[in-house]
């Protein structure tokens, strides 16, 4: 395994750098667009890593899928009541999209689907960020996992677009919490810092069947299934078709640079680097996933 990640670094290094560093949260604009890190956890409990897999960095909507799995694990398909599972055709922060769709978010990777889950897990936790970084912590075995609170109060500074989508969700009666008090809990969730190699580690669960890494049921074999098809289909926005294409595997992306690629009963792969193409997926990310499947023939096609 050490032998392809340093395969798939050689390939892309090329296109590292390539694209856009977000700079709608301007804390995210001073990242070095060049760096460029990989992490593969296996189900064996194996890992391994190339370039920066030990770097920190700011999760933005990867925590939308250990969030979304907090709720699925109480809520199971009632989930389904207050979210869809389409792929959508706009922007992740698209009014227009919401409004299509009548205060239902199309999926829960978007950003008001991630603010329904926000809501519902502050009301089933009394504290979703915390409850998200504990979670994190306890998965990744990395008790340092943390906010970088610098992220969060400029998220939270800029904070109008989520704040209109959260109104938004509000008025179709779709929020049960005060709008500030999900709007504070969902930057905080976006604002933790974690590795690649914790990340990986901490999704693990997704490639095995739903399993913590305490040997505990996290998600049943079907919740995990159906998360995962989610991921497949909503989790790299308007670039799904192209990845699934490319890459052939469930992913997240988040406007950090990291994407986490799941394939079910091997491993989880979490890549990160800076610079996003129009979708919000880190450039050099998707082209190392591709890399890495077509080297190892590990996809779920
Ligand atoms: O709410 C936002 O816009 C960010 N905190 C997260 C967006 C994001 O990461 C979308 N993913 N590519």
């Amino acid at each position: 395994m050490r032998g392809v990640l340093d395969q798939v670094h050689a390939a892309v290094e090329p296109m590292i750098g390539a694209g856009r560093v977000a700079d709608y949260i301007p804390a995210l604009s001073t990242v070095d667009p060049k760096r460029f890190g990989m992490a593969v956890a296996t189900v064996d409990g194996e890992t391994f890593g190339v370039g920066d897999y030990r770097q920190p960095f700011s999760v933005q909507s990867l925590a939308k899928v250990f969030a979304f799995a907090l709720t699925l694990a109480v809520d199971g398909d009632r989930v389904w009541g207050r979210l869809g599972r389409e792929a959508s055709t706009q922007p992740f922060n698209s009014l227009v999209q919401l409004e299509q769709d009548l205060g239902i978010p199309r999926n829960p990777f978007l950003n008001a689907g991630a603010l329904v889950t926000t809501d519902r897990l502050l009301t089933l936790t009394g504290d979703a960020a915390g409850a998200l970084r504990t979670f994190l912590s306890t998965e990744s075995g990395n008790t340092s996992v943390d906010t970088d609170l610098e992220v969060a109060s400029s998220e939270l500074a800029h904070v109008h677009r989520n704040a209109a989508l959260a109104h938004l969700v509000a008025s179709y009666g779709n929020l049960d919490n005060a709008v500030a008090d999900v709007l504070d809990h969902y930057v905080r969730q976006c604002a933790i810092a974690m590795s690649c190699e914790d990340l990986a580690a901490a999704a693990l669960f997704l490639a095995r069947g739903g399993t913590g890494a305490d040997g505990a049921a996290l998600l049943d074999r079907e919740a995990t299934k159906r998360l995962n098809a989610t991921m497949l289909v909503c989790g790299m926005y308007g670039g799904a078709g192209e990845f699934a294409y490319r890459v052939g595997l469930p992913a997240k992306s988040g406007v950090g640079g990291g994407i986490i690629a799941v394939v079910p009963n091997r491993c989880v792969v979490c890549v990160w680097s800076p610079g996003l193409d129009a979708c919000g997926n880190s450039v050099a990310g998707v082209a190392a996933l591709e890399a890495f499947t077509s080297i190892t023939g590990w996809s779920v096609f």
